[in-house]
């Protein structure tokens, strides 16, 4: 038996937290407070896997529709999360980043968010990414548009567009893609998640609800992994 193979990108939709809330008899957003502290824990267990890359999504360019309420208190626990995520970046060597259009946002957040990239742009630790306001069509669409405008400024020739050039427009621009994909919860689907990038990614499905999510559960996802054959296209060996 060979080493592990260990992913270098683990990509997750963090999904579950409400149904997580309802079997206990609460309210939505306590299973969204659990599945933040989750979270916090996560990143920790993630880098003594050896994984380099984490990226998650928060929240979704579809997740608006969901009540007043519980989009007013996702944001608020966003806020709350910044708090002492410039601290918690720093003490644990994090490099943060956040991924989406967050020009829709409150003004406040959108400040955090970009303090707490600065902060802990120079930490050499995990590369946590959290997708906020993030659709991957949302996502493509931007960087179309960017592309165009280049275009008609005539900076550019449509068929000098290559498909380096489109990653490198998207907001994940300088990230490797996403070996793995964890999606809590059951559901089996992107839900607008890194459509692109996720083109050679290994899917690891598990019933778990988000807040449940622990050590065990991801070495079952890497033992997954393991069990994988990544052709790219290829032919098997
Ligand atoms: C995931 O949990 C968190 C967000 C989408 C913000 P859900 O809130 O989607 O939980 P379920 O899917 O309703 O159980
Ligand atoms: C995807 O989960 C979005 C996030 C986890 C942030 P949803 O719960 O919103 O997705 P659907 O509605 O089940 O597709
Ligand atoms: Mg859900």
């Amino acid at each position: 038996m060979g080493e592990k193979k260990i992913p270098r990108h683990v990509a997750v939709i963090l999904d579950g937290n409400g149904r997580w809330a309802k079997k206990k008899g609460r309210p939505r957003t306590f299973g969204h407070v659990q599945g933040a502290k989750t979270l916090e824990a996560m990143c920790e267990t993630f880098w003594n896997h050896g994984i380099e890359y984490l990226t998650v999504y928060a929240f979704s360019t579809e997740n608006w529709k969901r009540s007043e309420e519980e989009v007013g208190m996702l944001m608020n626990l966003l806020r709350e999360y910044m708090k002492n995520a410039i601290r918690r970046a720093v003490d644990n060597n994090m490099k943060v980043r956040v991924i989406g259009d967050l020009s829709r946002l409150a003004p406040d957040l959108q400040e955090s968010i970009h303090a707490l990239e600065r902060a802990s742009d120079t930490n050499t630790g995990l590369k946590f990414t959290i997708a906020i306001n993030y659709g991957g069509r949302d996502e493509i669409t931007r960087a179309v548009r960017r592309l165009a405008a280049q275009a008609a400024e005539g900076a550019l020739r449509p068929e000098e567009i290559t498909e380096q050039m489109i990653s490198e427009s998207l907001d994940t621009a300088g990230m490797p893609d996403p070996d793995l994909l964890i999606r809590t919860s059951g559901e089996e689907r992107l839900s607008n998640f890194l459509p692109w990038q996720l083109a050679y990614t290994e899917f690891y499905f598990t019933p778990v609800l988000w807040p449940d999510f622990d050590e065990d559960e991801l070495v079952r996802a890497i033992d997954y992994y393991n069990g994988r054959d990544r052709r790219f296209g290829g032919v098997h060996e």
